[in-house]
């Protein structure tokens, strides 16, 4: 086939078939097509966009372009959950470990940090000895005892999807609804999981910066998922403000740690009880969401869940106790207070600029071959709608160099926003889509 006129058909707004579908994810696997020319075509679906029928073809086609998971001897549901990234998003740590706590099996690929927003396999590497590459045996082999993994994205899963990536990423063409769609669940499907939900994040510091926009990718996923007999629902959560008052590997392990011991609650714990009690009641292992979050609140109460967090740092190489001692985990040598220039209310949040500041500081990479500094970070302690009197603490700013933290200090106070009127409290739950539909849900909290 000739591949400039695949990239032609798409350029004139054709629909491409599936055998012009497979070029491309053949192309982009095996590097058998030049990146100038995948490039020119993933232009042309940016601009021209995709029918439902050619993103499913191409999730299905990426799915299937390396190696799939077998799960078929765990003999239960295998259950997933993915959120499309956000700043100081902590739920995997928190939802994955409760999950197991309530005879769910979790197993879950994760990234890691990308531009402003974090990464569960950095987050785990904070931890000190803990193993994020696992074989497939032995990942399979550790759900099955104790119900749940949490690692690296696999070298041999869905390779055409590392190609894709890596040019969307250097060719603007990122913000693509049928390509991201694409990109997120064929990695979910090669996983080859039962029930995935999804937390699809709208708001400053997410992808998608509206929530009709997330909802536009969220229904697209659920079909793509539902399509291939996958029980599915997408939750659209708001990004206006990170989510948990932690942002930075180390400090969100430990906001984890605190949340799963009954020590903290607020919005983090919200979402992953809202996102929990899905996958529980979709995995049939609860009769409703309800029912589900009692089953949550519940093992965090009586301590499983914290139990089966230290169960799988224990499993994966890591050092269990500090879940018993949150000062074993790295620490930062310089503390940083950041305090209100004047009084007022907090009235907006820039979300992803407050998450290039934990970069800033050194919990993310400014380039792909920059290592990370686990301890550094910030803690919140304000949110949007608090009062501040001049002077008041509004973050803790953790990082290894004075100079550091001045720098992320600035850029702090520039992405929040201290006003005289009371704003309008951020809706934490837009809505909620699932195989009934686009459920809108005012308020949620
Ligand atoms: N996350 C992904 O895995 N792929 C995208 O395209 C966007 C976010
Ligand atoms: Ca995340």
């Amino acid at each position: 086939m000739n591949f400039v006129e695949i990239i032609e058909h798409k350029k004139n707004g054709l629909e491409l078939s599936r055998e012009e579908i497979a070029e491309l994810v053949r192309g982009a696997a095996e590097h058998s097509v030049p990146d100038y020319q995948l490039s020119a075509l993933l232009m042309a679906i940016r601009l021209c966009g995709m029918s439902r029928r050619e993103t499913v073809d191409l999730t299905l086609l990426m799915a299937a372009s390396g190696k799939e998971m077998d799960a078929s001897s765990i003999k239960g549901v295998v259950m997933d959950k993915h959120s499309t990234g956000g700043v100081g998003d902590t739920t995997t740590l928190v939802l994955v470990p409760l999950v197991a706590a309530c005879g769910g099996y979790v197993m879950k690929y994760s990234g890691r940090g990308l531009g402003h927003t974090g990464g569960t396999v950095d987050k785990m590497e904070s931890i000190p000895d803990m193993r994020v590459e696992m074989t497939e045996a032995e990942m399979l082999s550790q759900v099955k005892k104790i119900g749940c993994a949490v690692v690296g994205q696999s070298k041999e899963m869905v390779p055409a999807d590392k190609t894709l990536y890596a040019l969307r990423d250097v060719t603007s063409t990122v913000d693509s609804l049928p390509l991201i769609a694409s990109s997120i669940m064929s990695k979910k499907l090669a996983s080859r999981a039962k029930v995935i939900v999804l937390d699809v994040k709208a708001g400053s510091g997410a992808i998608m910066k509206t929530v009709p926009e997330a909802i536009k990718l969220a229904e697209m996923m659920v079909r793509i998922g539902i399509d291939a007999g996958v029980r599915m629902t997408a939750f659209i959560t708001d990004m206006a403000q990170p989510l948990g008052t932690h942002v930075g590997n180390s400090l969100e392990v430990k906001e984890a740690i605190d949340l799963l011991s009954g020590r903290t609650k607020g919005d983090l714990l919200s979402v992953s009880l809202s996102l929990g009690s899905r996958m529980l009641s979709l995995g049939g292992l609860a009769e409703n969401d309800d029912e589900a979050r009692k089953m949550l609140l519940e093992r965090i109460e009586n301590g499983a869940g914290i139990r089966k967090l230290k169960d799988m740092i224990s499993a994966q190489g890591g050092d269990s106790s500090v879940c018993d001692d949150v000062s074993k985990l790295p620490q930062a040598k310089c503390a940083l207070t950041l305090c209100a220039r004047r009084s007022g209310y907090i009235a907006h949040m820039d979300a992803a600029a407050l998450g290039m500041a934990s970069v800033q500081l050194g919990a993310g990479r400014m380039r792909k071959e920059d290592s990370i500094d686990y301890s550094a970070g910030f803690v919140l302690e304000k949110r949007i709608g608090d009062y501040v009197k001049a002077g008041d603490v509004i973050a803790r700013i953790y990082s290894s160099s004075e100079d550091k933290a001045e720098i992320a200090a600035e850029s702090m106070t520039a992405a929040i926003e201290i006003a005289d009127e009371k704003p309008q409290m951020p809706v934490l739950i837009h809505a909620i889509i699932d195989e009934n539909g686009t459920h809108f849900v005012d308020g949620v909290k």
